[in-house]
């Protein structure tokens, strides 16, 4: 039948032949998806991986990237969420309810904490705060749902006793979600990290910082091993709407190759750079897992090497600089940008107040002006001489 051009154009073939093979997965963007038949239609089955259905739940492309992330990470099932922030929210909407017990790391991701905070307000769900190198701190009750771990923290970068509140956690049968951010699945395999097998339940992971890589994209994971956590998460997941672009997903995708070569890279200036920051007289405490004298040294030790120790370090100012003068060292740093986020090519530099930022009162760390380095992938030794450069602005 001849049918108008309109109609023509729409329904043009379009699938590409079998033998193209391309060294990047095709991109497939939908919201609607064709179904073959009313059989297909009828015989789906929400808790089909692979059950394409309609674009807010997955498309070839979301599903490649969602796989390899489970990969990266050690686990089985992965859901994508819009920011790593989302993805957050994603576990604890799923798991909290009114009267529960929440645990969380004093140096656990702002917003994290906030969310949190939020839930207790509205829902009466109580926030419990845990010292993360102190697993004394951790005591949950009956009600106690869920505990969040952070490795290492976010600005004080504290590795946590991760083998000792894991243990805990398990014996008080309560859920273990770790922000795996930092750890990126490299460092560290959250779901085997210990002779004895340790195992988190839920790994979450802002794919913004490493697995992007280009400080341009957006997206969170919640990584599984277990299928029954797994389908509670998914439904949730469906029934808030979450979804990712595909052309994010493809752009994050492409970038994962590149990823662990990044990651290890990243994690060599660093230290190169902490060695530097270490012998500066202007700094009374330098935040790194790697540094001995960092709190939670000896945790990161235990199941991490240098070439795994990400790319964030923190340096606590002396006293006499009051913020003026971090300001002015904040803007005298020529390739440190004044930015959030981590893990991308540029290097940044952020200031934080600590006092704001904790429960908990922390003995471990000094009192003075904190500035966090997330370092790119510029030479260190430009680094080392950009941060020179505005130390001698300061005068003191
Ligand atoms: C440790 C950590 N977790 C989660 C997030 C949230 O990621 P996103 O910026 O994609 O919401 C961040 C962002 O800075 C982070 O540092």
């Amino acid at each position: 039948m001849k049918k108008n051009l309109q109609t023509e154009l729409i329904h043009a073939p379009r699938r590409a032949p079998q033998y193209i093979s391309t060294v990047q997965p095709p991109l497939f963007r939908a919201s609607t998806i064709i179904f073959p038949n009313t059989h297909a239609l009828f015989n789906r089955h929400w808790t089909d991986e692979y059950d394409y259905s309609y674009g807010t739940h997955g498309t070839p492309t979301t599903f490649t990237l969602a796989d390899n992330i489970a990969r990266i990470e050690g686990g089985k099932h992965c859901l994508l969420a819009p920011s790593g922030l989302s993805a957050i929210n994603l576990v604890n909407a799923c798991f909290l309810s009114q009267g529960d017990e929440v645990w969380v790391a004093d140096n656990i991701y702002g917003p994290n904490m906030e969310h949190l905070r939020n839930l207790e307000t509205r829902y009466g769900i109580q926030v419990k705060v845990y010292n993360p190198i102190d697993v004394s701190t951790f005591e949950p009750t009956l009600k106690a749902k869920l505990i969040w771990l952070e490795a290492a923290g976010s600005v004080t970068l504290e590795f946590p006793d991760l083998v000792n509140l894991v243990k805990k956690a398990k014996q008080a049968n309560i859920l273990i979600a770790l922000d795996n951010t930092w750890g990126a699945g490299l460092a560290f395999n959250a779901f085997d990290f210990s002779e004895e097998h340790l195992s988190v339940d839920i790994s979450v992971h802002a794919l913004t910082k490493y697995p992007s890589g280009g400080g341009d994209i957006l997206m969170g994971s919640v990584v599984t091993q277990d299928q029954h956590l797994h389908h509670q998460l998914f439904r949730m997941h469906a029934i808030q709407g979450i979804s990712i672009s595909a052309d994010d997903a493809a752009q994050v995708q492409r970038s994962l190759a590149s990823m662990q070569l990044r990651y290890e890279q990243q994690s060599r200036s660093t230290v190169q750079l902490l060695k530097w920051l270490k012998q500066q007289p202007q700094f009374i405490q330098i935040l790194h897992p790697a540094n001995e004298n960092s709190a939670g040294h000896h945790y990161w030790k235990e199941i991490c090497t240098t070439d795994q120790s990400a790319g964030l370090v923190s340096v606590i100012f002396k006293p006499e600089y009051d913020l003026n003068a971090i300001r002015k060292f904040c803007d005298s740093l020529n390739l440190f940008k004044l930015g959030f986020s981590w893990g991308g090519p540029v290097s940044l530099v952020m200031l934080y107040n600590l006092k704001e930022m904790r429960t908990l009162e922390n003995t471990h760390l000094q009192q003075g002006l904190l500035v966090r380095f997330c370092i790119g992938l510029e030479h260190p030794a430009d680094l080392i001489q950009d941060i020179e450069n505005a130390l001698k602005q300061l005068n003191i």
